[in-house]
């Protein structure tokens, strides 16, 4: 049937998606997929009910295409999507939801406190130490992102993190090693691929780092103990289901380095598969190459 590879948008993260797009799109057509670029940016939902398509790959990142409301126009028009479903999509868009979620599930996340134009911005470093990080909740690829040394760096921070978010999130910094599992399936099905763990340069894996240098190192298999190794793919595993996600997605976690006890940052449900992403290096660690995990991740796509 006819694909659609849905990518661009409107988000903070357009860039971003336009790579993974193009990605994706090269490698189906390289399969013998009848793939066609849709940019949902500027084309309308008409347009796209037009195009008939059978099924629609998404690669978009960020607001209006992995937040659930896409998808939400996908089940209307009954086109079956790749990923998370509309309230999967909605709550793991929201960093703030998903922590709350975590918890109730008994999973380890740091520890975080939701700031207004009301809060008192002084007293969160009291609540939450120093330093600490201040992100906006709905976006990706760190953008908006600050982490605060001083009491002094708290407006501005806010300020920053504002321009993106009515609400800001405020999380405990947990000073570890930086881990992501890539999560494949659905329900009993769903399983992690290994672990890859992410060295960048000063500890600093920022928007430039992510995407347009080469001087952050990837470890996959991370080198950790199996112990720990099976304890954190379960988690992330875990992580997943809570949320009933589906499809695939990629979990990313904190292992604290006075202990090495793992914690859930965030999920993202549509992750990036540009050149540097990081699904892909998880998936050719078994064999998969970025064109077979493409046609694996279209074969789930469902309403
Ligand atoms: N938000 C980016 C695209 C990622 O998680 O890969
Ligand atoms: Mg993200």
């Amino acid at each position: 049937g006819k694909v659609g590879v849905l990518f661009g948008g409107r988000s903070a993260e357009r860039e971003i998606s336009i790579m993974s797009g193009t990605g994706v799109l090269q490698a189906l057509l390289s399969k013998g997929v009848d793939a066609h670029p849709f940019d949902t940016a500027e084309r309308s939902i008409a347009e796209l009910a037009a195009e008939k398509f059978d099924r629609v790959f998404i690669a978009l990142h960020g607001r209006y295409g992995e937040d659930g409301s896409l998808q939400g126009v996908l089940e209307q028009l009954n086109i079956p999507y790749t990923g998370s479903g509309v309230m999967a999509s909605a709550v793991a868009m929201d960093k703030i939801f998903t922590k709350r979620i975590w918890q109730t599930h008994g999973l380890a996340t740091p520890a975080y406190a939701v700031l207004t134009a009301e809060t008192e911005l002084r007293r969160v470093p009291d609540e939450l130490g120093l330093p600490l990080i201040i992100k906006p909740p709905h976006e990706g690829s760190t953008i908006g992102i600050t982490k605060v040394k001083g009491y002094s760096d708290m407006q501005e921070a806010y300020a920053l993190a504002a321009q993106f978010d009515e609400v800001v999130l405020a999380e405990e910094f947990v000073e570890g090693r930086e881990l992501t599992v890539a999560i494949l399936g659905k329900g009993r099905q769903a399983y992690a691929l290994p672990i890859t763990e992410i060295v960048a340069p000063e500890g600093n894996y920022d928007y430039q780092n992510k995407y347009f240098t080469d001087d952050t190192k990837y470890l996959c298999p991370a080198p950790l103990d199996q112990a720990l190794t099976d304890e954190i793919r379960k988690m992330a595993v875990d992580a997943y289901l809570s949320l009933d996600c589906e499809g695939w997605a990629r979990v990313d976690v904190l292992l604290r380095k006075s202990d090495n006890k793992p914690f859930l940052l965030e999920i993202n449900t549509s992750p990036g598969m540009t050149g540097h992403s990081l699904v892909p290096m998880a998936a050719k660690a078994v064999g998969m190459s970025y064109e077979d995990l493409c046609v694996e991740i279209l074969r789930t796509a469902s309403l």
